[in-house]
């Protein structure tokens, strides 16, 4: 049986950022459905929304106090069944991110967890503790540790693996299993195709008094390690989510499953989406990209270094993933989300290589997930305030950027292309500057552009990013791209070249990695040109690539 998911090409958005509708500077669902044409056009059969329920943004909206609300300033339940239906009259699914492990510290349970330590959801969240001893050392993705006081005082501490605004629920507990299960099914019924499974892997965690091995102690209060071992992909992540998703698929057998699986390797996703596990369809994870330790100064905060790829690690990665998987779910392809620079910032030297870097990963086997704007080569935007980060090392950075030996504006322009907050910035729909189509009013994430990329430009011009993802999704849409095996061709560490075969057919998709002209060996019978990125010539036996350019032959 196949189900439509196997041939979805996923856009995904974040919805404060798309259109808005109603100049309040903020994206909103209505703005999303007046795109659908425009997102047609592209060639794009599902979109993934950033999330839209009720929260205090404290990170944009995955603090979620309320999951059976829309945020009012995305709009309304009416408006969101609108989006869903006006999706649907075009053949665009509509996913939605589930955030499970934790909730906002505004959501009700965590309110009467709080307030009242006898509450039966006390449970729903872990508090661990007393007189006011934090139960590990254990540290938090956002820094600090992942203990805060308990706020009623009572000497305990709550867990956040991310904000402390953002406690983590108890899965542990079957009542928190149940109510989860509830509400994803609650948004199913009213007619979603799928969920993106929040930070999924992090559900199970270690016994809480183990702390994470030190060289020292010196004082245990002050030392946090981001402890993952501990609270990563446990065992107990498949034993608590199997019964989630049979009941979903029970109920919604056409419900996709993305789970994001940030630090999963091969053999978990294997394991997260084999079809016997009765878990998930497909993973994301963010092993793929790996830093180009070269480029990183060791005398600067990482976090704010603009780094390129490993492209030797790259190359063995994919093709492990695409085997492993082969035989066993789709993987997901992508080269950004919100998480990250964007592509044209962070890899792609010149609009040639975000082209041909694109063509290397969508034609691979598997779902694209492509990351709005990255069809006009947007980049990152250039911020001109420390605030526009929202990340407490950014900011410290700027702040202190003499000490670094650099000007603010220096500060400023690194951390912009190494962020992921100015990759979350509003679509320009036309020229017009300031706001760029987008609002009537100041979007509430402004920054400067980076190449003035926009849709009524593109869309004009045959020759623009717009018009070659359009070409690309539109390959990608045929037989044996697919469904045709793939192998990579051994070429050396400078490009990357496989083919796809289905019965008769065949083609290869040959993409330079090298700022040099290269020259390829190819079997003489592949000289059909399907898509190009940059420039390449053919002889007989050769390809000879132009600097960062990418081509598709077949037979
Ligand atoms: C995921 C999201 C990220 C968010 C985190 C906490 O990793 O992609 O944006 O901050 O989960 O929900
Ligand atoms: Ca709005």
């Amino acid at each position: 049986m196949t189900h439509w998911y196997e041939h979805a090409i996923i856009y995904q958005i974040y919805p404060k950022s798309f259109q808005d509708s109603n100049d309040d500077g903020i994206g909103d669902l209505n703005g999303i459905r007046q795109r659908l044409p425009y997102l047609q056009q592209l060639g794009i059969n599902t979109i993934w929304l950033n999330p839209i329920f009720v929260s205090p943004q404290v990170d944009n909206g995955y603090d979620v106090a309320d999951y059976f609300k829309i945020d009012p300033r995305m709009g309304t339940m009416k408006d969101m069944k609108a989006l869903i239906s006006a999706c649907h009259q075009v053949g665009i699914h509509v996913l939605l991110d589930f955030v499970l492990n934790h909730t906002s510290d505004q959501n009700e349970w965590f309110k009467k967890a709080k307030s009242d330590p006898h509450s039966q959801y006390r449970d729903y969240y872990i508090f661990a503790g007393a007189n006011n001893q934090r139960p590990n050392n254990w540290g938090s993705f956002f820094g600090g540790s992942v203990w805060e006081p308990d706020p009623a005082g009572t000497g305990q501490f709550y867990f956040h693996l991310f904000d402390k605004h953002m406690p983590d629920l108890n899965w542990r507990n079957p009542k928190v299993r149940q109510e989860m299960l509830k509400i994803a099914e609650f948004w199913l019924a009213q007619g979603i195709d799928g969920l993106r499974l929040d930070a999924f892997i992090h559900i199970a965690k270690a016994d809480l008094r183990q702390s994470f091995p030190v060289k020292e102690i010196a004082n245990e209060n002050d030392q946090t390690i981001v402890a993952e071992p501990f609270f990563a992909n446990l065992p107990q992540v498949q034993k608590w989510l199997r019964p989630f998703c049979e009941e979903i698929k029970k109920d919604y057998p056409e419900a996709l499953l993305l789970g994001e699986a940030a630090s999963a390797n091969v053999n978990l996703a294997a394991d997260y989406t084999a079809k016997d596990h009765h878990l998930l369809d497909s993973v994301v994870t963010f092993r793929y990209f790996k830093d180009d330790q070269r480029h990183i100064d060791p005398n600067l905060p990482a976090a704010v270094q603009p780094k390129g790829l490993d492209w030797d690690a790259f190359k063995k990665t994919q093709v492990i993933w695409q085997q492993t998987l082969g035989q066993v779910s789709q993987p997901t392809l992508y080269w950004s989300n919100h998480d990250m620079p964007r592509l044209a910032s962070r890899i792609a030297k010149t609009e040639t290589q975000a082209r041909s870097l694109a063509m290397l990963m969508y034609l691979q086997r598997g779902i694209p997930i492509i990351y709005y704007g990255e069809e006009l080569g947007l980049k990152n935007l250039l911020f001109t305030a420390k605030e526009e980060f929202n990340d407490q090392e950014a900011e410290r950075f700027i702040t202190k950027a003499a000490d670094w030996g650099l000007t603010k504006a220096e500060a400023l322009k690194m951390v912009s292309q190494a962020h992921k907050m100015p990759a979350r910035g509003p679509m320009p729909w036309t020229a017009k500057k300031p706001n760029y189509g987008f609002s009537k009013v100041s979007p509430w994430l402004e920054g400067q552009s980076q190449n003035n990329a926009n849709v009524q430009a593109e869309l004009d011009d045959p020759d623009s990013m717009f018009n070659f993802y359009r070409q690309l999704l539109s390959l990608k849409k045929t037989a044996l791209f697919q469904s045709g095996s793939f192998y990579l061709l051994a070429t050396a560490n400078d490009s990357y070249v496989y083919q796809r075969d289905l019965a008769n057919d065949s083609a290869i998709v040959a993409v330079s990695l090298s700022s040099q002209k290269l020259r390829i060996k190819l079997p003489s019978e592949y000289r059909k040109v399907m898509l190009t990125a940059g420039q390449h010539y053919l002889n007989k036996d050769e390809l000879i690539l132009m600097p960062y350019s990418g081509v598709v032959l077949s037979k």
